[in-house]
């Protein structure tokens, strides 16, 4: 084990944040950025938000967009913690790849909207994280702005999420009343002056709120804070360490994303508190950061990054040991060795070759298909990382070729872009056509215009029948194969070639499972 490992593994903090649309996801990225001097201009990270706008708008920004709207993975340097931050994107309509890279982080901040409270994107982002045990930190956010109780909010993240919260600051006031937050722990408070984007603000030591400089500053409101903090006492949990690492409680801050209020308190707790690389699991045995030999996963494949190169980017994340450029690793799938030659490293706005890597970075491997999501390199023993799952699709199309000539592109692009994870591909056991299954509708007119733009096919898709999908199997092979002879009609083989059954509705769906209690229906499955 070397020194160097150890301490470059213990400075690395590899994080996502989770939100609604419209929580403040993107106004927060940017003032972390700032504070890690990655960008030195609020608004760069305007132009990445293609997510929000209207599909047709989606399309052309995705087709325009250049290097300084795709970073998907933003590293900066914050005191002397090397911080990767892992956009997850916000339109929900392309939440599976969300999930994938909540799979390669160690920890999440989620934001949550002060009037809004716990929202449904929220929600399913939230079961991803629990499914993982991903230790979180809540922000509540646009305090600036009237929105509920504390409180009450405390309560429905309790409530909906079913983890324990702990306030580490609490709020003076909200909207026009808006007068800071007074840090729990730290024992003092921040005085919130409306637009004033400053970086430093005044932190003023209260150590005790019995302390008549609260009056001062506070007037009337330094008695609400304290009766505050005395119900608080009853009602809330005090903040357990261990307990935040179990992600079975998630500490609590308030502030105003947009005021950039709030942000650096929660930042420096972050970096202090939130876990550096852990081991990972792998099909043979678990994989600790600080082994010798390098190992990595790649978790996302993006496609025309760069459209006048048409290239096609693997994230990969380095999981142990340390990589340095030009070194030579296994593709385990393919069962080769290739060099890791022009690995790249995003920044904020530019990318750059990278020289050295440790545990918790995410490497950028250009390829031309070579790569796919859950592929594993190592430098010695083979290794196979588990845990990076595709989910079943909710939205289901036919794909309809204009051209009958097409086929066999058809074919080609399908596979590849499923294999970069933007679509998911049936072949039903009955009949020729393709079936397209997507977690978020947006993802079918994507697949449609890059089928044409990147292999020249030109297709059409029409609603088809089905409403759900679960991949099938059963330890009993033979009873396996009597389900499957049964049923051909509403089976098919997704990319990798696993049975999948093809349900007309939920209900038709729960009705199957009653009536073949022996096979297992998945809703995730592990990529091979
Ligand atoms: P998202 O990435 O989670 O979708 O949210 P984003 O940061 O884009 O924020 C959504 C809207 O909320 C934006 O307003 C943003 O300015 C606003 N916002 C973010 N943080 C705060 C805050 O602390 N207080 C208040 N009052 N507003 C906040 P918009 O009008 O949709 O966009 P824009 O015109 O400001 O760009």
């Amino acid at each position: 084990m070397s020194s160097t490992l150890d301490r470059e593994i213990s400075r690395r903090r590899t994080f996502g944040i989770i939100s609604h649309p419209d929580a403040g996801k993107t106004t927060l990225t940017e003032k972390l950025l700032l504070f890690g001097g990655a960008i030195n201009l609020a608004g760069a990270v305007k132009s990445r938000k293609a997510e929000r706008h209207a599909t047709s708008d989606w399309m052309k920004v995705e087709q325009e967009r250049g290097i300084s709207v795709t970073t998907s993975v933003m590293k900066f340097t914050y005191r002397d913690y090397e911080v990767n931050l892992l956009d997850t994107p916000g339109h929900q309509d392309f939440s599976e790849d969300t999930y994938r890279v909540l799979t390669a982080v160690d920890s999440a901040v989620m934001v949550i909207d002060s009037a809004k409270g716990v929202e449904t994107q929220t929600e399913k982002l939230m079961e991803v994280c629990r499914m993982r045990n991903t230790p979180l930190i809540t922000f509540i956010n646009k305090l600036d702005r009237e929105g509920r109780s504390p409180l009450e909010l405390l309560d429905e993240i309790e409530d909906k999420l079913q983890i324990e919260c702990a306030p580490l600051s609490w709020p003076i006031g909200m909207g026009k009343r808006f007068r800071g937050v007074y840090n729990l722990y730290r024992k003092n408070l921040r005085l919130f002056t409306p637009g004033a984007e400053t970086r430093d603000q005044q932190v003023i030591t209260i150590d005790s709120l019995d302390d008549p400089q609260l009056d001062r500053l506070l007037g009337a409101q330094a008695d609400d804070l304290r009766e505050d903090l005395e119900l608080l006492e009853g009602a809330a949990s005090p903040f357990t360490y261990q307990q935040y690492l179990k992600a079975s409680q998630t500490p609590v801050f308030f502030g105003s994303a947009i005021n950039n209020f709030g942000v650096q308190e929660m930042l420096d707790t972050f970096v202090e508190m939130a876990p550096p690389p852990g081991p990972r699991q792998s099909e043979t045995r678990v994989v600790t950061p600080n082994e010798e030999q390098f190992s990595g996963f790649v978790f996302k494949i993006q496609a025309n990054m760069n459209p006048a190169h048409r290239d096609r980017i693997a994230f990969l994340r380095v999981c142990s040991g340390s990589f340095t450029k030009g070194m030579k690793v296994r593709h385990h799938r393919l069962n080769k060795d290739i060099t890791l030659a022009g690995a790249i490293i995003f920044m904020a706005q530019d990318r750059e070759h990278v020289e050295e890597a440790w545990p918790g970075d995410i490497i950028g491997l250009p390829n031309h298909g070579t790569i796919k999501i859950g592929d594993t390199f190592s430098t010695k023993e083979p290794l196979k990382f588990t845990g990076i799952p595709n989910f079943a699709p909710e939205h289901f199309r036919r794909v309809l070729l204009k051209n009958p000539l097409k086929l066999k592109q058809l074919q080609k692009g399908l596979v590849q872009l499923a294999e970069e994870g933007a679509i998911q591909v049936f072949r039903p056991l009955v009949g020729s056509d393709y079936v397209m299954g997507a977690v978020g509708v947006l993802q079918f007119e994507v697949t449609m215009a890059r089928l044409k733009n990147e292999y020249g096919v030109d297709a059409i898709y029409e609603p088809v029948r089905f409403g759900a999908a679960r991949w099938v199997d059963c330890p009993d092979k033979k009873k396996l194969a009597r389900f499957e002879q049964a049923n051909q009609h509403v089976l098919a083989y997704d990319a990798e070639g696993f049975l999948t059954y093809l349900a007309e509705s939920e209900w038709m769906l729960r009705f199957f499972m009653e009536k073949w209690p022996d096979i297992e229906f998945r809703k995730t499955r592990e990529i091979t």
